[in-house]
């Protein structure tokens, strides 16, 4: 097993010897070549697949960064408000280090895969009557109450470990990127990005997909109206020479189904936003581009029902299965 994120990159991280390490083996993940996408761009497109990290989504690099620090700082609980991964996440590590998870999930709108994790994993699972963002804000003022630490992106320790994603990369390829192109939804992710690129002094072009109707894309990790990071992200990406693209659902259902069809990876559709981004981005051809692969695709199998053909039932006999195939 490679070395967890904060043994990997402890030197860079605000943890120290006396920072207790609550771990699952996150980070060190594959950077993927991907012919079938270069070929059809003229980029050298290549895949950060986060959806190999342990609870299958980026989250889990922020979040043994904010679970461990809240062990050293004596926390009881920890609260977050999502739309899934982040809830996964923060129960799967509060799980390890022995200390409650309370989540808040907008009522009805969290991908099956991801609500089974957290309910699994023995987090609190609260349904909430309401959007992301009124749930968001209902968790920071539980938070604010001083019970449960928040492990929303908005605790800062989440991005310092996000930021290792881009750390990673740059020593893989040895070189920056020219571009890297990710979802965007509340935007730390954009932002922790844009962090790890500046503490290495180097600045690829940051190419952010959001949905253009955000509150109510089937990519339902980035069902956010209010991105609580707007200002930061949208900043970073302007300072970088990148661009923010607004896509339609049907954008990213193209892109999610030429990633799993033609370069056999199975992301969940928000996880596709980045590529998709990509046709309006104006990249030069030839540049070298990273697409973050955010979160995998076993995590929303309504997504699969919507966007891929029916399997087909046969009797067991080789002349129906010929026809079937025909
Ligand atoms: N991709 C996936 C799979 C996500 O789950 C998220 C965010 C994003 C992209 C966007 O990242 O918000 O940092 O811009 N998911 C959060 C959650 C909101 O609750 O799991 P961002």
């Amino acid at each position: 097993m490679p070395a967890p994120l904060l043994a990997r990159f402890g030197d860079r991280l605000p943890v120290s010897a006396a920072t207790p390490v609550v771990t699952l083996g996150e980070g060190s993940t594959p950077l993927l070549r991907a012919p079938a996408l270069s070929e059809r761009t003229g980029l050298d497109v290549r895949l950060k697949l986060e959806l190999a990290n342990p609870t299958g989504s980026f989250k889990d690099r922020g979040m043994t960064v904010a679970v461990s620090k809240a062990l050293e700082e004596g926390a009881e609980a920890v609260v977050c408000a999502s739309t899934g991964n982040t809830a996964a996440s923060a129960a799967a590590y509060a799980a390890r280090a022995g200390i409650p998870a309370a989540v808040l999930q907008p009522a009805g709108a969290v991908a099956a895969g991801k609500l089974a994790q957290a309910r699994a994993l023995g987090a609190r699972v609260l349904e909430v009557r309401g959007s992301f963002d009124e749930a968001l804000d209902a968790a920071r003022e539980l938070a604010a109450r001083g019970t449960h630490v928040l492990v929303n992106s908005l605790n800062p320790y989440r991005l310092e470990g996000q930021k290792t994603a881009a750390f990673e990369i740059v020593e893989e390829l040895g070189a920056s990127p020219d571009a890297l192109a990710l979802p965007y939804g509340g935007g730390g992710n954009t932002r922790a990005y844009a962090l790890g690129f500046r503490e290495l002094g180097v600045a690829p072009r940051l190419v952010a997909g959001q949905a253009e109707h955000r509150a109510d894309t089937l990519a339902s990790a980035i069902r956010i109206a209010e991105p609580a990071h707007r200002d930061e992200a949208e900043g970073a990406v302007a300072v970088s020479g990148g661009t923010v693209v607004s896509l339609t659902d049907e954008a990213i259902a193209d892109a999610w189904r030429e990633l799993a069809r033609h370069e056999g990876v199975f992301c969940e559709p928000a996880s596709a936003a980045g590529l998709a981004a990509l046709a309006e981005a104006g990249l030069p051809p030839g540049s070298t581009v990273v697409c973050v692969i955010t979160g995998h695709g076993l995590k929303d199998p309504e997504a699969v029902s919507r966007l891929a053909p029916a399997a087909v039932q046969v009797e067991p006999e080789p002349d129906a299965i010929a026809g079937a195939l025909a």
